[in-house]
């Protein structure tokens, strides 16, 4: 039965490991094609428009989410209407079928993350998905590889913000940048290492 059970695991770890492998360590830095070639760099760092507009249950639930099609169409049934690089979105809208991204950050399904937990402990955006900011398509910064997120949980206060702080990508950490990782541990009320680091934290 016990080595039934590890044949089991070995064989699942093994598997999952190579799925690893070809689907979440390969692309780091590469852009998929995407329907609609949508440049954050654009919609972020020239028009001024917050994360939370498109990725509105950033802060509520586990999932970031994706706009709806509606989200383009409140500026683009007005801001180039006659794109052809807008064709997909115009077309999603008409079928009442929502735009098919192709994913580029993705952690396993034997993973357990949540966002919500992460912003409102102060860990920001860029931690994670680098600077999303300037990206003109969307690329994978990060590998979500095991140690990636180890290293944070083992000891997070030197990557704690202000949560005012969590979408600014130009924010500096004051000249007292360890004082403040103590200060937010506390205020936060940011768990052990030992806890954080857990296997049952993330594998559940
Ligand atoms: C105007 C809408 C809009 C805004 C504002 C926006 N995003 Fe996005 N975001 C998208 C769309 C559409 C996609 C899917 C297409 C792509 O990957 O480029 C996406 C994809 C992403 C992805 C990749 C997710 C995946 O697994 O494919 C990340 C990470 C992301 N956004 C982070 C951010 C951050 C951080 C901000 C704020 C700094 C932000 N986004 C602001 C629309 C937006
Ligand atoms: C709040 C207004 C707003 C929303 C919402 C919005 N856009 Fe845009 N979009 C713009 C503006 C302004 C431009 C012109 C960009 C520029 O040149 O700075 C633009 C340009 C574009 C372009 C042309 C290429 C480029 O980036 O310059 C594409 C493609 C595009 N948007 C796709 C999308 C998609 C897809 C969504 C929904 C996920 C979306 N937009 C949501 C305002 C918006
Ligand atoms: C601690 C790391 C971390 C931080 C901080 C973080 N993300 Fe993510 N993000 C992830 C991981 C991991 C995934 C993949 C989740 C999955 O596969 O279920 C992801 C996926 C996404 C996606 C794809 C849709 C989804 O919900 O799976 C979007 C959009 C996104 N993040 C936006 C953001 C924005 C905006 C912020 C800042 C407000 C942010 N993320 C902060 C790690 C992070
Ligand atoms: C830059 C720092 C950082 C990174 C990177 C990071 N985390 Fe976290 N994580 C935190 C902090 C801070 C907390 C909050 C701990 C607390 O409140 O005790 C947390 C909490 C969690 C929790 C607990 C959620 C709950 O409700 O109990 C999970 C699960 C988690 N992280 C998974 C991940 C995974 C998976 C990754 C890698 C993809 C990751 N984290 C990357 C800092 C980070
Ligand atoms: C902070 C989150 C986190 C904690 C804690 C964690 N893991 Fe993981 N683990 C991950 C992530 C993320 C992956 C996915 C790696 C990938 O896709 O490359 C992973 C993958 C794995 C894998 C698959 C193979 C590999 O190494 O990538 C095994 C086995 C594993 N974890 C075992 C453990 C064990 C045992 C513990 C406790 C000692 C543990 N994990 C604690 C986040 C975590």
């Amino acid at each position: 039965m016990a080595l039934g059970a590890l044949v089991f695991a070995v064989a699942f770890f093994a598997g999952a490991l190579a799925f690893a492998r070809s689907q979440y360590w390969d692309d780091v830095a590469l852009a998929p094609q995407q329907p609609v070639p949508f440049s954050h760099k654009h919609h972020i760092s020239d028009d001024g428009i917050d994360c939370r507009y498109c990725h509105s249950t950033v802060e509520t639930s586990a999932n970031a989410g994706f706009p709806t099609t509606h989200v383009c169409m409140t500026c683009h049934s007005q801001l180039w209407t006659e794109a052809a690089l807008l064709a997909p979105v115009r077309q999603s809208l008409a079928e009442n079928r929502p735009i098919d991204w192709h994913r580029v950050a993705r952690v396993p399904d034997y993973v357990y993350f949540r966002h919500d937990i992460h912003i409102a402990k102060g860990v920001a955006c860029v931690e994670c998905h680098g600077r999303i900011d300037k990206m003109p398509l969307t690329y994978r910064a990060k590998a979500f590889e095991m140690k990636f997120c180890l290293e944070c949980h083992r000891d997070p206060a030197p990557h704690l913000r202000p949560r005012e702080a969590v979408y600014d990508f130009d924010w500096k950490p004051p000249a007292d940048h360890a004082a403040l990782g103590r200060r937010l541990m506390a205020e936060y009320r940011i768990r052990s290492p030992a806890e954080l680091t857990s296997c049952g934290t993330c594998h559940r």
